[in-house]
This record gives structure tokens, C-alpha cells and sequence, in this order.
């Protein structure tokens, strides 16, 4: 039985201008509209299957009347879902005059910055860069530096030695490269290597078992320890400063005699004495001294015209030294909180 046609329409007339006025002030008011009106079981479902209960002679105009509530109601669910208090964050509501997040940019590592900086001023003074092999043999890391196989001194540095054949090794230092060079150059020579070197030593803040050292060498005629002196007192003033306290205390190397150790004051405690400079007041920064004949002859150079100086030093140290880095551990971790410190540094 076909309702009253008149009332079908003036309940759908009613629902459209309550859809037009209805007011959707938030996510959850636009949820309850979406249920109310377009959901599966809303009232626009339920208008539709009302229309086969309309006089068929107004059939079409009820269904035109049904489908402009649609029409009215999706429209007005769309409109909200792009206002800032009822939409979801998508795309759209992203603001594209503001300005973009900077992209971070990397930075070099501290060790790669003072390798550097170390390199530029030996540079300066007529110093050339000569590189070395990490995988070395006993000759170059040992017996051509006056370091026989039984040599105690062989103690002084833990060694990975190759298993299958104990002749191949890590090099321990870069004092290897001073007799690559030696072996086949003729002096003057005036070089300085940097490098990685291996030391099996159990890690902890103050050892690891790679690090990198820079080596230095001059041989020529005439090569003096106050040679020696002038170069590491101006390298020195040029990394710490110019009122850097400094001295040099006799040691021991085996290829280098007579051998020092270079100090300088401790940049803690500015020498009172401190837990760093062990109460000292002054901190170790490389060793050196004047090129034992020996090693000169093994790489046959004369050693009765040429005399030459040697030192070398620990990058790690100078930098740990210089910003107060307790820790070695830390250059190896990679840890980006850590390494973007040196940005600006130097
Ligand atoms: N090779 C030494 C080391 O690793 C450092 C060194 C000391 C190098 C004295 C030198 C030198 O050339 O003269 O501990």
C-alpha cells in the first residue's frame, strides 16, 4: 500500500534542510553525522527503500528529492574532513609556506680533522706526505728499526702477527714507513706518514687496538737535535698554543738514540698537578729522537755523512689532549651526538 505521497515528502524536505543547517564541530560530531545520515543502516538508506512505497506517478520526483539528500550529505561529510578541527591530518592540511626542515649535513671525524691539521703544518715547513702498508712484515715493522727478534723492546708493543706465517703483522706504527722511504730515496728527506696502526691490547678508555700515529723524518747532513727541538716546539705551539709550556725528557727508543719524549704542560691543572698528568703537571705527547747509524745503514744511507731526527706521534692523544676527551672508546663508536661536537672545532 502506497503511503500518503505528501507526508514521504515532507519528511525528506524536513531531513534535507536539517542535513544544509547541521552543524559539525568536531571529529566526533562529524562521525555521529556520517553514522545519522550515511551510514548503512542511516536514514538516506532508509529514504531509498521508501521509494517503492511512493505513488509511482511521483516516484521519479521522490527519488530526485532522496538523491539531492545524498548529494547534500556527502558533500557536507567532505567539506569537513578538510577543516583543520574535524579532518584527519592528511596532505592537505600541510602548510607549504613554511620553511623546510634543514637537511642535517655530516660532518669529518675529529681524527680525520687533526690528521689534517697536523699534516698542513708539517707541510709548511717543507715536510712531504709518504704512506705506508697497514699489513707490514717483521723486517719493516721491526729488524730494520733496530728491533731484533729477541729484542725486549718487541714488548712494548702487542703485536697481531698473521697466523700462517708470524713474518706478516698489523704494523705496530708507522715508524715502517721511515724505512720504506729510506730504502729507496736518497737524502735530503723530509717526510711525514701518517697511517692506522694495530696493537692487541685489551681495550678500555685509554687503549684500543687501532688507532692512527703520524711519523716524522729529516734525514740530511748536518741534522741536529736542536733540529728536532725547533720542529716539535713549533708544531706544538701551532696545536696548543702559542704559550704552551713544553720539554723533552730523555727516553728510550730502540731506533733512535739519543731518545725523548716530548711533554707538555698539563692543559688540566696547568701544571699543579692533576689525576690526567698523574700529578705530574705534564702530559706525554710523542716520542722522538736522533735516527740510531744502525738504522741508517740497514737502509743504506751512509751514516757517517748523514744524520737524521725521527718522532712520532698518536693522533688520539692530541685530540683526547686538546678537547678533554676521557675515552677512545669514543672515536671508534661512530655515535653522531659525539662526532657532530667537531663541526666547528680546530
Ligand atoms: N714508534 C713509536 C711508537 O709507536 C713512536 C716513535 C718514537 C716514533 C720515537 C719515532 C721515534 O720515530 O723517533 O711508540
Amino acid at each position: 500500500m502506497a503511503k500518503p505521497t505528501k507526508q514521504l515528502f515532507d519528511k525528506a524536505k524536513g531531513i534535507l534542510s536539517e542535513i544544509e543547517s547541521a552543524e559539525v564541530k568536531d571529529k566526533d560530531a562529524l562521525e555521529k553525522f556520517r553514522i545519522q545520515y550515511l551510514g548503512s543502516k542511516g536514514i538516506i538508506k532508509k529514504f531509498f527503500s521508501s521509494i517503492k512505497e511512493v505513488d509511482p506517478s511521483d516516484r521519479k520526483a521522490y527519488g530526485q528529492l532522496v538523491n539531492d539528500i545524498k548529494a547534500k550529505a556527502e558533500a557536507k561529510h567532505q567539506s569537513s574532513l578538510q577543516q583543520p578541527e574535524t579532518g584527519s591530518s592528511r596532505s592537505e592540511d600541510i602548510d607549504l609556506s613554511l620553511p623546510a626542515e634543514p637537511h642535517p649535513l655530516g660532518s669529518r671525524h675529529p681524527i680525520a680533522i687533526m690528521n689534517k691539521k697536523i699534516i698542513d703544518i708539517f707541510k709548511r715547513i717543507g715536510f712531504i706526505v709518504e704512506e705506508g702498508p697497514e699489513i707490514e712484515n717483521d723486517w719493516y715493522n721491526f729488524t730494520a728499526l733496530n728491533i731484533p727478534k729477541d729484542h725486549p723492546a718487541r714488548d712494548m708493543q702487542d703485536t697481531f702477527f698473521i697466523q700462517r706465517n708470524p713474518d706478516i703483522l698489523l704494523r705496530t706504527h708507522t715508524s715502517n714507513t721511515q724505512i720504506r722511504v729510506m730504502e729507496n730515496s736518497k737524502p735530503p728527506i723530509r717526510i711525514i706518514c701518517p697511517g692506522r696502526v694495530y696493537r692487541n691490547e685489551t681495550v678500555d678508555a685509554g687503549h684500543h687496538t687501532t688507532f692512527h700515529q703520524i711519523e716524522g723524518l729529516y734525514v740530511d747532513e748536518n741534522v741536529s737535535f736542536a733540529d728536532l727541538k725547533q720542529t716539535l716546539y713549533f708544531f706544538a705551539q701551532k696545536i696548543f698554543g702559542k704559550e704552551t709550556k713544553m720539554r723533552l725528557r730523555p727516553s728510550y727508543f730502540p731506533f733512535t738514540e739519543p731518545s725523548a719524549e716530548m711533554d707538555i704542560i698539563c692543559l688540566i691543572c696547568k701544571g699543579k698537578g692533576c689525576s690526567v698528568c698523574k700529578q705530574t703537571g705534564w702530559v706525554e705527547i710523542l716520542g722522538c729522537g736522533m735516527v740510531d747509524p744502525a738504522v741508517l745503514d740497514n737502509c743504506k744511507i751512509d751514516s757517517n755523512k748523514y744524520t737524521g731526527y725521527a718522532f712520532g706521534l698518536g693522533i688520539e692523544r692530541i685530540v683526547m689532549l686538546k678537547y678533554r676527551i676521557n675515552d677512545i672508546r669514543l672515536f671508534f663508536e661512530n655515535d653522531i651526538r659525539f662526532l657532530k661536537q667537531f663541526k666547528s672545532a680546530f
